[in-house]
């Protein structure tokens, strides 16, 4: 008889991460490109001791209670709004995540969003393709935003903010924060002010948003906040899509209430494509890539390989979420 402990792996992670897996597991993974639905993950994880999920896999209560023998839920990411933390508590299942390998791979991907709003860099691209480049150079061709001496101001300054505004500071931007804690150190690397929410939108050219989706933040930025935003700013986002409400973000946009956007998240992913934010022309988008670089993605695969093993071979995981039971 095979007692190999099963382990569920919802996509197709990249192999360094398999690799460790296979050592000592049973692995089954969805290779398809498309995600499972709900009553695949069910069904294959049935007799599965550990999974391992996206951001995009809903995990709640039907889920993990489809799992009798589970173990281990490991995410392949730092956020981890779709696992039902409460029931894998109750339950004694250990949460792990990826935390620090992602840092500067979504930093430097809001940093690059911000820049290319700023200096309009898609919107010049398409400009040339679409053969619309008939006169040489123009002193006021796609004029766009600068950043040296600009304030940029970061919501939620945890791991990836910080990374988000030591680029800033390379820039020579002046940094403000929002952040539940003071941040010494942070301040002190980054000459960074704290300020409250409302002093941050009045006063930043650059507003770039960090926080973990949670009741606290769910919805942070409607149209009241927007309305406090500088005409002149940008709003930057790769954390999650319902921080921001998106119909006000939309009509903030459309009346050129604030300068422009990017995003790299959505209220629903993938966005519809009729989202009418997508009309509009003040805006970058991107399909929620921010840690999608291979070195980063590899390393992820790892730790969660390596959280899995541990806990299958009845030892603490690193990336602890929930445990401590
Ligand atoms: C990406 O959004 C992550 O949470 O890792
Ligand atoms: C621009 O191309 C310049 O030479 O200033």
């Amino acid at each position: 008889m095979n007692n190999r402990k099963k382990v569920f792996v919802t996509r197709e992670i990249l192999p360094e991460g398999l690799e460790i897996l296979r050592k000592n597991f049973d692995v089954d993974v969805w290779t398809e490109y498309a995600p499972p639905s709900k009553k695949i993950i069910k069904t294959r994880i049935k007799d599965a001791d550990a999974i391992l999920t996206m951001l995009s896999d809903k995990i709640d209560a039907e889920v993990i209670n489809a799992a009798p023998k589970l173990k281990i839920i490991a995410q392949l990411a730092v956020g981890y709004d779709n696992i039902d933390l409460k029931t894998a508590k109750e339950r004694g299942i250990y949460v792990t995540n990826t935390p620090d390998v992602l840092t500067d791979a979504s930093a430097d991907f809001s940093f690059a969003q911000m820049l290319a709003i700023a200096r309009r860099v898609v919107e010049a691209d398409k400009y040339v393709r679409a053969g619309k480049w008939e006169v040489a150079w123009h002193p006021s061709m796609m004029l766009g935003a600068p950043l040296r001496g600009t304030t940029l101001g970061i919501i939620g300054a945890g791991r990836i903010g910080q990374a988000m505004a030591k680029r800033g500071r390379g820039f020579d931007m002046n940094i403000l924060y929002f952040n539940r804690s003071a941040k010494p150190e942070f301040e002190k690397e980054c000459g960074a002010k704290r300020v409250d929410l409302d002093t941050l939108l009045k006063e930043s050219d650059f507003v770039s948003i960090h926080v973990p989706l949670n009741d606290q933040t769910r919805s942070l930025i409607n149209a009241e906040k927007l309305a406090l935003m500088k005409k002149t700013a940008y709003l930057i986002s790769n954390a999650r899509g319902p921080v921001i409400e998106e119909k006000a973000l939309y009509e903030a946009l459309k009346n050129h209430q604030i300068a422009g956007a990017a995003l790299d998240v959505f209220y629903t992913e993938p966005t519809p494509k009729d989202n009418p934010l997508l009309e509009l022309d003040n805006i970058v988008v991107a399909p929620h890539i921010s840690s999608a670089n291979t070195a980063t993605r590899a390393r992820m695969s790892i730790m969660n390989a390596e959280d899995i093993t541990a806990v299958l071979l009845g030892e603490k995981p690193k990336n602890i979420v929930v445990g401590n039971f």
